[in-house]
């Protein structure tokens, strides 16, 4: 994906974590304040306020970042769909449940499950993703609000493939959700400009792996259960009858118990 994105600071301040940071996912740098060259995706902006991915060209929409006190991230707390995914994967059932978010994309499900109090290690193969999961949960780490450090405080950043995860990680978890790219029919403005971006950065990899392979590692490891997000009328992933499926308005939760959650 990573050619159709550059890095550039917002400021001669950020300059040199820009530098580092274009160096490190190995992508073109732009000067502080030099136009976007035609044909670019997006820009990786780098500011005092940490990373956000500016979609490029006339009609951009605005930046795509992961902000752990953003409003409308408090407004998803409770009820709906979200309930609905602490049910999916048996919150309470358990204190402190520990989940590995498996495709933890820009961490909107994650955040939800982490206020739900669980704990959750977030993987992300995709480094540019990554590099703005972990510069959200390093704003998070230093916001005012005791809510969003404590939310935070809950959530743990594995860059890279899942399926890297070392046996002794997986053996402390109770649940692995996976939620792999879909052809996107979600309803919320804002959750769709997000996820588009997502899809066309991602586009390779989505076509690559739709997450077959991830639900039958997910599978083969020692947890309780595994959740895959669907929208409503997809055909199971991979095939892959669950054990039951929890439906909302638009998308579906299929359930794999593999064994009991309850002590
Ligand atoms: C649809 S997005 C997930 C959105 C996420 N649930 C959220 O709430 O923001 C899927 C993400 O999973 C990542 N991904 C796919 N397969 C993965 C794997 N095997 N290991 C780690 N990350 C993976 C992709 O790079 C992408 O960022």
């Amino acid at each position: 994906m990573s050619r159709a994105v550059a890095v550039q600071a917002l400021d001669a301040a950020a300059d040199a974590s820009a530098g580092e940071l274009a160096a490190s996912l190995s992508l073109p740098l732009l000067a502080p304040g030099e136009p976007v060259p035609t044909g670019l995706l997006a820009v990786l902006q780098v500011g005092s306020g940490g990373l956000a991915l500016q979609p490029a060209g006339p009609r951009a929409s605005g930046p795509v970042c992961v902000d752990f006190s953003a409003p409308a991230l408090r407004h998803r707390r409770r009820g709906g769909q979200n309930e609905l995914l602490g049910r999916a994967l048996g919150v309470g059932k358990r204190p402190a449940m520990r989940v590995l978010d498996a495709t933890a994309g820009l961490a909107r499900d994650a955040a939800v499950l982490a206020d739900l109090g669980c704990e959750v290690l977030l993987a992300e193969r995709e480094p540019l993703v990554a590099a703005l999961l972990a510069a959200g949960l390093e704003q998070g780490a230093l916001a005012d609000d005791a809510w969003v450090r404590g939310l935070v405080a809950r959530l743990q950043l594995h860059r890279g493939d899942a399926r890297s995860l070392p046996p002794a990680a997986l053996a402390e978890l109770d649940a692995i959700y996976l939620d792999p790219m879909f052809p996107e029919r979600r309803k919320s403005a804002a959750v769709r400009k997000e996820m588009a971006l997502l899809q066309q950065l991602l586009e390779g990899d989505a076509a690559a792996d739709a997450g077959e392979g991830l639900l039958d590692w997910a599978l083969a490891s020692p947890v309780a259960r595994v959740v895959v997000k669907r929208p409503l009328r997809a055909p199971f992933l991979g095939g892959r009858e669950p054990s039951h499926s929890l439906r909302g308005k638009a998308v579906r939760f299929d359930v794999h118990v593999l064994r009991s959650l309850t002590p």
